[in-house]
């Protein structure tokens, strides 16, 4: 059937667009995008009123962790999937630390195969290294045709700077983009916390910001050596913003990205000993959050995205020390971006692109247009949807957020794959 998105306020980065226009959508594609255009006479026609509402490309999120295989009582791909439609993201790309990791071409099928049942895209990233042990590299060729997307060890760094030499290196001949967690983790190991004056007073034990930069300058050093592009994951440190700035001056192909967490809350937060204030890289100090919200204004950091990393009770209702790292965040990844705008440190453009055609860019995706033609992946915000996260209403089958009883200003309210819209939050 076509649907008719009326008198949106279409936003689309990537084309300069910012307009109140009606969109068509017929055959899972947008045919029509213009302020007098109409459903087509005699057809079955679903209508969307937009009117104050935004209607921008579909929002990718370019780092969540899906459980599936091994963990899916933490989250499955089906799960995962409808809690990123909820939080308006049409696709995701799903790391590789599952259970076994998704370092075979085989467990990237399975990957793939479970996820044509999900409501979202489910774009696999796959290991590089066997295993994440950062020893053997793994078979990128055979990775990339079975569908993978990019390759990353994410939850671990490789230490030996030789095996990310070559990892680079093969990454570049098939032309894969490697995505980085920076941690030097003889530097990081046993740590629970930033280390700062709250560490010091709560006893826990510390995670120097050195332990990302240290990485973050030697994947930049050999990214820039063997020439292929890196990409940083979840920026936490001003240190970190800095090194990238300087590289991206000198023209090093690098893009970085951070996540809500590390430019809403700092290591006061842990001062509870909340759980769910724990994830790695940690929460930072207010001057690191204060870099990170900068390196996001002047276009630093290319991406948000939500490091969304389900952990049960089982890994979280324990003491501080003993807790898994990691909180879910893609129901609460868009209204925490939206208050960025609403502070003036981003445009809405801005943040718009941080989650569309950014991510895109990076893994090679193009599908994030607001074009006729284009496949339609649409989300359609209200940004001035005023909701609070209550328990128990999140669709992802793990609970691990810091957020609970925060009222948010925007959210997603249609979300759209492919011409069907797969949430709907108004009838
Ligand atoms: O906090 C985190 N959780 N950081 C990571 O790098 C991995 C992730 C997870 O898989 O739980
Ligand atoms: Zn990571």
């Amino acid at each position: 059937m076509a649907l008719l998105i009326r008198t949106a306020r279409a936003l689309d980065p990537s084309e300069g667009l910012d307009e109140i226009l009606n969109i068509l959508v017929e055959g899972g594609r947008i045919t029509a995008l213009g302020r007098d255009i109409e459903a087509p006479a005699g057809g079955d026609c679903d209508v969307i009123d937009a009117a104050g509402l935004i209607a921008a490309p579909g929002l990718i999120d370019m780092h969540t962790h899906l459980r599936e295989p091994g963990q899916e009582y933490k989250e499955t791909i089906a799960s995962g999937a409808r809690a990123a439609a909820a939080g308006g993201f049409t696709a995701v790309a799903c790391m590789a630390n599952t259970y076994p990791a998704n370092d075979n071409a085989s467990t990237t099928r399975y990957i793939l195969e479970r996820a044509r049942e999900a409501c979202v895209r489910v774009l696999p990233v796959a290991a590089l290294t066997v295993g994440l042990k950062g020893t053997a590299l793994t078979e990128m060729g055979d990775l990339k045709e079975a569908g993978a997307v990019a390759l990353s060890d994410d939850g671990c760094s490789i230490a030996d700077a030789q095996v990310m030499r070559l990892a680079l290196e093969y990454a570049r001949s098939f032309e894969m983009p490697v995505l980085c967690h920076c941690e030097d983790s003889s530097l990081s190991f046993g740590g629970v916390m930033h280390e700062g004056a709250v560490s010091a007073v709560l006893g826990l034990r510390p995670i120097a910001p050195a332990a990302e930069e240290l990485i973050v300058q030697r994947d930049i050093a050999l990214a820039e050596w063997v020439g292929h592009c890196v990409h940083i994951q979840h920026v936490s440190t001003a240190g970190s913003v800095r090194i990238i700035r300087e590289a991206k001056a000198r023209g090093v192909r690098v893009t970085a990205e951070t996540a809500p967490h590390y430019f809403t809350l700092t290591d006061e937060a842990v001062r509870g000993f909340d759980t769910n204030t724990k994830m790695n890289p940690p929460l930072r100090s207010a001057s690191d959050v204060a870099a990170i919200r900068q390196g996001l204004a002047d276009g630093t950091i290319d991406v948000i995205a939500s490091d969304h990393a389900p952990h049960s009770s089982l890994e979280k209702d324990v003491e501080f020390d003993h807790a898994a790292f990691g909180i879910v965040g893609l129901e609460t990844m868009l209204p925490l971006t939206l208050a960025l705008v609403s502070e003036g440190v981003l445009t809405l453009a801005q943040a718009v692109e941080k989650f569309t055609c950014n991510p895109a860019a990076v893994l090679g995706y193009g599908r994030a247009r607001l074009k006729a033609g284009s496949v339609a992946d649409i989300t359609i915000i209200d940004p001035d949807m005023l909701w609070t996260l209550e328990r128990g209403r999140l669709y992802s089958l793990s609970c691990n957020t810091p957020f609970f009883g925060r009222t948010f200003t925007g959210r997603a309210v249609y979300t759209i794959v492919g011409g069907t819209v797969v949430h709907a939050l108004r009838a």
